[in-house]
């Protein structure tokens, strides 16, 4: 049994292939996993403000106040109580949404999920799967656009540094290319496998 959370970044809902993609990659884990739970954190209604100088202040100060600090301190605990975090990517301007980078902001905080305390970096989320349902109008995954994906690095890299490093990514791509398109989501949801 696997404690699962589903952060989704889509204002499509049912349109949406990322949060497609992420469901039957929750799916899957279920069926080989009987019992798992799943939390949805929706991003794009959560709302996560950008950093303004209070919270800057809060992540900072040795007298936490909770107030500042509720929402990034659920989305923390959040991932501390996952299993498996599954998290939904539609790309925008070849980035994330503006809505998941704010999730970020809110879950890499020193001391907390990431220490400078040795002099080097060190992430503190430990022993959790990750996988990465990303959705697109190109085509990513090779060819000549490969270069052009700065969401499934950027999130590679940000996750390992606060110690998510086994990072497994599924896309539905080609959605905008004719002669890819009409099959782009089918191909998709079929390549997903976990473990
Ligand atoms: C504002 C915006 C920017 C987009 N930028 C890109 C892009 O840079 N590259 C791309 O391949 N598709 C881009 N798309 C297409 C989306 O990635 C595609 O529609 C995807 O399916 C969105 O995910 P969703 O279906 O989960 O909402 C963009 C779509 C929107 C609305």
């Amino acid at each position: 049994m696997k404690k699962i959370l589903h952060i989704s970044s889509s204002p499509r809902g049912a349109a949406s292939s990322s949060i497609l993609l992420a469901n039957r990659i929750i799916e899957k884990i279920q069926n080989l996993h009987p019992g798992s739970t799943v939390v949805v954190n929706d991003t794009t209604e959560k709302d996560y403000p950008h950093l303004d100088s209070a919270l800057i202040n809060a992540y900072r100060a040795t007298e936490k106040p909770e107030d500042v600090l509720k929402d990034s301190d659920a989305a923390v605990q959040e991932l501390f109580d996952a299993d498996v975090i599954v998290i939904g990517v539609p790309m925008y301007n070849f980035n994330l949404p503006s809505a998941l980078k704010a999730w970020i902001d809110h879950i890499v905080r020193p001391g907390l999920t990431f220490s400078y305390a040795t002099g080097a970096p060190v992430g503190l989320l430990k022993d959790k799967k990750v996988y990465l349902a990303i959705a697109a109008n190109g085509v990513y995954s090779e060819g000549p656009m490969q270069t052009y994906d700065h969401a499934e690095p950027y999130l590679r890299f940000i996750l390992g540094f606060i110690g998510l490093t086994d990072i497994t990514t599924f896309r539905i791509e080609g959605g905008g290319i004719p002669g890819i398109m009409e099959t782009a989501v089918q191909k998709g949801l079929e390549r997903v496998a976990v473990v």
